[in-house]
């Protein structure tokens, strides 16, 4: 008698599917290869913290990622549909959404037009553009409490909370997060390692691109560790290898390592 394989029925179905799996991609500009042969992947529910000083491909690597730079080489696969030919605006209906780096809202127009931007790209009836803004309304009580004022009239805090809602506006499985607290007090990393926290246990598949290695780690299930546009570390954040890289990385730049 054979032994039974799996797919059979006699064995739960293989490992989840990633939400992100990115393969050798390989990115730049002109000449300058910013993005070199990277390699990863996101469960659902789970959190990779990419890490690496400044000019490492942290940003490029997540723009190529979203679509914004073109792959020269590799894949980007999401939900195990192959996107990487695909333009920015269909990697989002696939479930792909990014808050780019500094906090890229409008600033004249009020918190609700703003998270209404989110979902444009979906092209949703009135009613369910509605019922999403209720929902993070819920979520975000601050946001509920200024939904007619201009973004200009938040603190910084509070317009990162923004960008980050109005990346939710469209229902990702896969968040990009480009330092999120950069430019910020130390205490918008803790609010928005919570709300991570609880997009996580939704099941949603997060990849958080920080300075403040300690704590972006803190919450992290893998670590990616970016220099010259090449991973010179990936694994779990439990490996206490990859604090030392980080710290090697860091304090080759800084006197102090970020907390
Ligand atoms: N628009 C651009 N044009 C040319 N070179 C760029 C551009 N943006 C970034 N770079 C270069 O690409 C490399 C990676 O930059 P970036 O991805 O922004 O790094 P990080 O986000 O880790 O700070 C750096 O050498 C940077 O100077
Ligand atoms: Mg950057």
């Amino acid at each position: 008698m054979s032994e039974p394989q799996v797919g059979d029925g006699a064995f739960p179905a293989p490992a989840l599917v990633p939400a992100l799996r990115v393969e050798s991609l390989t990115a730049g500009y002109g000449d300058l290869m910013a993005v070199r042969q990277v390699s990863f992947e996101v469960a659902p529910g789970s959190l990779l913290t990419v890490l690496g000083r400044n000019g490492a491909g942290k940003t490029s690597t997540l723009l190529a990622i979203t679509g914004f730079m073109r792959a020269r080489e590799g894949r980007v696969v999401l939900l195990g549909e192959d996107v990487t030919a695909q333009p920015v605006q269909k990697r989002i209906l696939a479930g792909l959404s990014c808050v780019q780096e500094g906090r890229r809202i409008f600033r004249k127009l009020t918190v609700a037009e703003n998270l209404l931007i989110g979902t444009v790209p979906l092209r949703l009836p009135r009613s369910e553009r509605n019922s999403r803004l209720q929902a993070t309304y819920e979520r975000f009580p601050l946001l509920a409490d200024k939904r007619n004022e201009t973004a200009d009239r938040l603190s910084g805090g509070q317009q990162q909370v923004l960008a980050i809602a109005q990346a939710l506006m469209s229902s990702p499985k896969v968040l990009l997060l480009d330092e999120p607290s950069a430019g910020l007090a130390p205490a918008v990393l803790d609010s928005v390692m919570e709300t991570v926290r609880h997009l996580k246990d939704e099941g949603l598949a997060v990849v958080l691109v920080e300075q403040l290695v300690t704590r972006a780690m803190r919450e992290a299930d893998n670590v990616a560790i970016l220099e010259g546009g090449r991973i010179v570390h990936y694994g779990p954040a439990s490996d206490a290898a990859a604090l030392q890289v980080a710290r090697e990385v860091y304090l080759s730049e800084r006197p102090q390592a970020p907390v």
